[in-house]
């Protein structure tokens, strides 16, 4: 066993983050936290706009009571959120810095019209949560890219 760690992902929607968040908790293996899959067993595949953002930030609490009770435990666990802002990445480093255990920021650089393909495929599947067209567009100013003092580990 490799020991508490928490191994987070920071892309943007659809760039593959609960891919790559899959294959790290069967390789690590890990915990994985996924708050996609929390709200849609939660309020489905598609929660009215309005009370998003609450779900969101209940299941968001809810989900770090039981990630740090891993870590305590001594397990690693996946953080299956995208970081957009530098904000975001600066808290969970303070906040692994306070709990004592190493934090991975693994950064996936996927192509946006590849990205755009696979939200449109996956949409058409089941269970996933539903992004619409003109979620990408409306968010995408929201995205802060990594700076250059931002430790990372770059995914293709
Ligand atoms: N490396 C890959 N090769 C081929 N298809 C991939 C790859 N990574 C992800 N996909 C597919 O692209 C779609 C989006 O990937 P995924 O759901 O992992 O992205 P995400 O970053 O978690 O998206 P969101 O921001 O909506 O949570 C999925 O249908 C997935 O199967
Ligand atoms: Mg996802």
């Amino acid at each position: 066993m490799s020991g508490p760690a928490i191994h987070a992902l920071h892309g943007f929607l659809g760039s593959g983050k609960t891919t790559l968040a899959r294959r790290l908790e069967a390789e690590l293996p890990a915990m994985r936290f996924s708050s996609d899959e929390w709200m849609v067993a939660l309020h489905g595949q598609d929660p009215p706009a309005a009370d998003f953002a609450e779900y969101r930030s209940r299941i968001a609490g809810l989900m770090q009571l039981y990630w740090t009770r891993a870590l305590a435990l001594g397990l690693p666990v996946v953080l299956d959120e995208g970081l957009w802002t530098r904000r975001e990445r600066g808290e969970l480093r303070a906040q692994a810095d306070a709990l004592g255990v190493p934090l991975t920021i693994y950064a996936l650089n996927t192509p946006e019209p590849l990205a755009r393909e696979r939200i449109r495929q996956r949409n058409a599947g089941p269970a996933s949560l539903s992004i619409a067209e003109n979620t990408y567009d409306l968010f995408r100013p929201r995205f802060e890219a990594l700076e250059p003092d931002e430790t990372h580990v770059s995914v293709f």
